[in-house]
């Protein structure tokens, strides 16, 4: 088994409600394919492009296969791939990528919220929640987080989560149908203190719930 993987996380109080943190699972079919279908021009021009039309990408019978490559690159130790919740309910998701060990012990962070519960705090406590347990039981040393320069809402989450930018990416990610230039955030595991969580505690921005 391969450290910090499956866990759970949380949960954390912030404005929306209540935010916890669970693998991917199977029976997220429904919710995830109803709510990123509804949610295409919130979530389309910050991801990755993809192959074939959203509709067929984010249908509920096209998350069987997304769930398993996921889950099997989760046990390979290359990935942690968590479902963000909301009082209980699927309300995003949160991943850990491209898992390197040996004397990199680094990895990419990414994200999605449903846009029903936005403007709430939800992303910043599941970043704060994954990094934490990134750089505890999945023993990792750092973590980035590359984000297009207008995606303001992300930039705002990364920096009240504790990450600091280090430079800008040109033309790195194919995003949207081109390839779009990305600031590259990181934190390492030293600048952490306390936890991002007990930082975000301590800023009066989240509670153990
Ligand atoms: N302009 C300025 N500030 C904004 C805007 C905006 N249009 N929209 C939100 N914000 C601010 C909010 O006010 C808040 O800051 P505050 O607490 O200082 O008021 C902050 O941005 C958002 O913080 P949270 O509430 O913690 O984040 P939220 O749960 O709303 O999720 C997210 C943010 C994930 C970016 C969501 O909007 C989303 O899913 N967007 C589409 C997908 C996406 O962009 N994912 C991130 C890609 S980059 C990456 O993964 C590293």
């Amino acid at each position: 088994r391969h450290p910090g993987w499956p866990a759970r996380l949380g949960p954390l109080r912030v404005p929306a409600g209540v935010v916890a943190i669970r693998p991917v699972r199977l029976r997220d079919a429904g919710e995830w394919s109803r709510i990123r279908l509804r949610d295409r021009a919130h979530l389309e021009m910050w991801e990755p492009t993809g192959v074939g039309p959203w509709p067929e990408r984010n249908a509920f019978w096209s998350w069987p296969s997304q769930w398993a490559a996921l889950r099997s690159l989760a046990r390979r130790g290359q990935c942690l791939p968590f479902t963000i919740t909301l009082d209980g309910r699927l309300a995003g998701q949160i991943t850990v990528g491209n898992v390197i060990r040996a004397s990199l012990r680094s990895a990419w962070i990414g994200y999605w919220v449903s846009s029903e519960v936005v403007r709430g705090g939800v992303a910043t406590a599941a970043v704060a929640l994954v990094t934490d347990h990134a750089f505890g039981p999945a023993g990792l040393h750092r973590l980035e987080a590359t984000v297009r320069p207008e995606n303001t809402a992300s930039l705002r989450v990364l920096t009240k989560a504790g990450y600091r930018q280090e430079g800008l990416f040109e033309r790195y990610l194919d995003v949207a149908g081109a390839w779009r230039d990305h600031y590259c955030f990181a934190v390492t595991r030293e600048e952490t203190g306390p936890g991002l969580v007990s930082r975000l505690v301590a800023a009066g921005r989240a509670d153990h719930a």
